[in-house]
């Protein structure tokens, strides 16, 4: 929040200078304005510099995860015996191309997240449990398990969610869009099971 602060403070000043540029200049004074838009010019360029900074080092706005839905495309993929994923412990797992999170509940419900955090990409199957929600271990972003809304930054979007079949004891799963309207623990076998 301080670093966008200065991203718009140095851009509301490069906005002034260039206004009083302008204003000297209709007054037919151009090396004067020709002066304040120079200082114009650096105010937007520190103003621009700390935006980079935003956007490629604090990953600010950025989703790291969104390009899931590319590689893995709609329907169902199979992801592995439910006896692969011990009850309580995050799992990291494979759907495809996609590594994902798969925490088996002890409520026998699975959940499945993306495994690379919307944030900078962090390993959230290196993360710690609570609460229903799983945190990211590299800056503490936190989502829920259940639809992977991120209920605490410095991620600002949600991580991908799946939902869940179980045939026997094979677990396949697919892309959850948030849109989508589906029990959180619904019955097994055959049937999704959570997203
Ligand atoms: S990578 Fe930064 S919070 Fe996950």
């Amino acid at each position: 929040m301080r670093v966008g602060l200065v991203h718009a403070a140095s851009n509301a000043v490069g906005v002034a200078f260039y206004g009083v540029s302008f204003a000297a200049r209709a007054r037919g004074r151009f090396a004067r304005g020709r002066l304040w838009g120079l200082a114009g010019l650096a105010a937007v360029s520190v103003g621009g510099a700390v935006g980079g900074h935003m956007a490629f080092r604090q990953a600010s706005g950025a989703n790291h995860a969104e390009h899931v839905a590319e590689l893995l495309g709609d329907g169902w993929h199979p992801l592995g015996d439910l006896a692969d994923f011990p009850v309580g412990a995050p799992v990291r797992g494979r759907l495809g191309e996609v590594p994902v999170i798969v925490v088996h509940e002890s409520s026998g419900t699975v959940r499945v997240l993306a495994d690379r955090c919307s944030h900078m990409g962090g390993p959230l199957s290196e993360g710690e449990v609570t609460d229903g929600c799983i945190r990211c271990p590299w800056h503490g972003s936190t989502f829920r398990l259940s639809d992977g809304w991120n209920t605490a930054g410095p991620a600002t979007a949600a991580q991908p969610a799946f939902a869940i079949r179980i045939t026997g004891t094979l677990i396949e799963a697919r892309l959850q869009h948030l849109s989508d309207k589906v029990p959180p623990t619904a019955a097994a076998s055959g049937e999704e099971d959570g997203w």
